[in-house]
């Protein structure tokens, strides 16, 4: 890397350096401050959260969940409302009255409380931004909320449970990872790591390939199968079938109900950014975050107009997987039961087979897609992929260095970055960069030291959520090694970096409290806040010593409450 790039005058701050400590870091003229933490109550019947044992199973499903992820705002008849991701539980926290310990089915439905979705309305006080409890638009989504079922797999006979004969209707979303917004105005989460939530409490269960590719395995991360049959494999083998989806939510209408969208294949959804072709139709980006997995996206069949049907668009289209050439040209190559020898209900629920079947390009791990709003191109975040020689993904494919995918041993992960043909993103063909390979100049002087946009100043590793603010600068967020040691020496905290699309310079605007992760960002109606997520903290983040870690939604901005994005 080098110092030398010519600096853009388009970013109103200057850098900040990296930080080692328990608290957040923002520029100069900009401040921050929590908005919603880790059990505060939506409602006003949500008991107040205790710093010592957090909340009770019936106060959570009434109340902020754990380990904030992917969020938007709706603005909805001048109503702020933001939805957002609750990803996973931690045990320790979420259930220090047990020392950490899943003990009864009490524990378990306490945790699957706390995960999942909330939608709530947010207003800016005097004192800053707050929670508007009790507002009639307020929601939680958890493990057992209702949901429908569309598209291809509907239906299917790998859907149908003893409870769910007709294979339509499933309880809950999972492991609500990054999340999208659809032109139309409602909520997409997605479903990333739903595989560590089912076991087996008979250990000699053989369970099939299929499963094997997706980590379905015999021992569930939280214990559920011992206490909640429907977890349990040898009591209901096609559970985890009804997983791994993306999921409309309609967040001005609470009474709604969740619809799976099965059109937008099933794996280890990441986020979903939608953009709409020339034509009309609606392409939607997608990410499997494993390693040697793929880049995925969706186009619509009809064409969205505001304020027209949109009831088919994420249901009725054509799922692509993407295959890159190392000359930086590429093509989208679409999953049909003639190319894949599946049908299409398969193709839907064993997206990453069909995906096998095709040859697409195996990637370092993609997180968030981005769509830049005033270029036509997208850009997605290829985390790391710390053992590329020692073990492909289980059944998947062998993963050798390739294009977009250049470093052996990729500990410091890059951003992809695409052109459609002819500035639409229906096209087949597109060609390719790297927007920045992340590396560390302190320590390598060779590919590991990154690209030229990367130095002493701006290090980073492992980028994960990303999303595009309206003048078109693209905010990262990173989720990697916050040693500060060895090989990320220099590179301090998670962080969120800004990264100039034209010129290439990227910018370190914030660093998260040590141990957490930053991801999750979106903006008030007005631009002039930014609603930031940090996810797994350490105490004594953010509420002092004696108090549980919370994750938590803050917002930062400027002090003379210009626009920040
Ligand atoms: Fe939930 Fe791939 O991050
Ligand atoms: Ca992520
Ligand atoms: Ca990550
Ligand atoms: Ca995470």
């Amino acid at each position: 890397g080098s110092t030398a790039l010519a600096a853009s005058d388009r970013f109103a701050f200057d850098a900040i350096p990296i930080a080692t400590d328990f608290t957040i870091h923002v520029p100069e003229g900009y401040s921050w401050a929590p908005v919603a933490k880790w059990g505060d109550p939506l409602f006003s019947d949500a008991p107040a959260f205790d710093p010592v044992s957090g909340v009770t199973t019936e106060g959570q499903a009434r109340a902020f969940g754990e380990n904030t992820d992917g969020m938007e705002l709706f603005n909805i008849g001048g109503r702020q409302v933001i939805a957002v991701n609750h990803e996973y539980a931690n045990t320790r926290t979420n259930l220090a009255r047990s020392g950490g310990d899943v003990t009864s089915l009490d524990d378990v439905q306490l945790l699957q409380n706390a995960q999942g979705v909330a939608v709530f309305e947010v207003e800016e006080a005097e004192d800053g931004w707050r929670i508007v409890l009790d507002s009639d638009l307020n929601r939680r989504i958890t493990h057992q909320t209702p949901m429908t079922l569309t598209g291809p797999a509907a239906g299917h006979d790998l859907l149908k449970t003893a409870a769910d004969p007709e294979g339509r209707t499933v309880l809950g979303t999972m492991n609500n990872c990054g999340a999208g917004k659809t032109p139309w105005g409602t909520y997409l989460t997605c479903e990333e790591n739903f595989n560590g939530y089912f076991g087996s409490t008979d250990q000699a269960l053989e369970l099939s390939a299929e499963f094997g590719r997706y980590g379905i395995g015999l021992e569930g991360r939280y214990a559920y199968e011992t206490y909640d049959a429907r977890f349990d494999l040898s009591q209901n083998i096609n559970e985890p079938n009804r997983f791994g989806y993306i999921v409309e939510i309609d967040p001005a209408d609470p009474t709604s109900t969740p619809m799976k969208r099965t059109a937008l294949g099933r794996f280890k959804h990441e986020n979903a950014a939608c953009a709409v072709a020339p034509d009309g139709r609606v392409v939607v980006y997608l990410g499997d975050d494993e390693r040697g997995e793929y880049l995925y996206k969706y186009v619509s069949d009809g064409v969205y107009t505001p304020g027209g049907d949109t009831s088919d668009l994420l249901v009725e289209g054509q799922l692509y997987a993407a295959k890159f050439t190392d000359d930086g040209r590429g093509e989208w190559i679409a999953l049909t039961p003639e190319a894949t020898g599946m049908d299409a209900a398969e193709i839907a629920i064993h997206t990453r087979l069909a995906a096998s079947a095709v040859g697409a390009t195996t990637m370092d791990r993609p997180e968030w897609v981005a769509v830049n709003p005033v270029a036509v191109e997208g850009y997605c975040a290829l985390t790391n992929n710390k053992n590329r020689a020692v073990k492909p993904n289980a059944g998947g494919d062998e993963t050798p260095v390739n294009g977009p995918n250049p470093r052996a041993e990729n500990k410091y992960g890059q951003i992809v970055r695409w052109y459609p043909e002819n500035d639409d993103h229906a096209a087949v063909d597109f060609t390719w960069d790297l927007y920045v390979m992340a590396g560390n100049p302190e320590v390598h002087d060779d590919a590991y030291a990154g690209s030229d946009n990367v130095h002493k100043g701006n290090m980073f590793n492992s980028p994960d959520g990303m999303m595009f603010d309206s003048a078109g600068l693209l905010w990262i967020q990173t989720d990697g090694d916050d040693s500060n040691e060895d090989g990320f020496a220099g590179m301090g905290n998670n962080q969120m970096l800004v990264g100039d699309p034209v010129s290439g310079e990227i910018r370190r605007f914030m660093t998260g409290p040590k141990g957490s992760e930053v991801t999750g960002i979106t903006w008030s109606s007005d631009r002039r806040t930014a609603f930031v997520g940090i996810q797994h903290p350490k105490a004594p983040f953010p509420d002092g010593e004696g108090s549980l870690a919370r994750s938590t939604i803050v917002a930062i901005k400027r002090d003379d409450n210009a626009v920040i994005g």
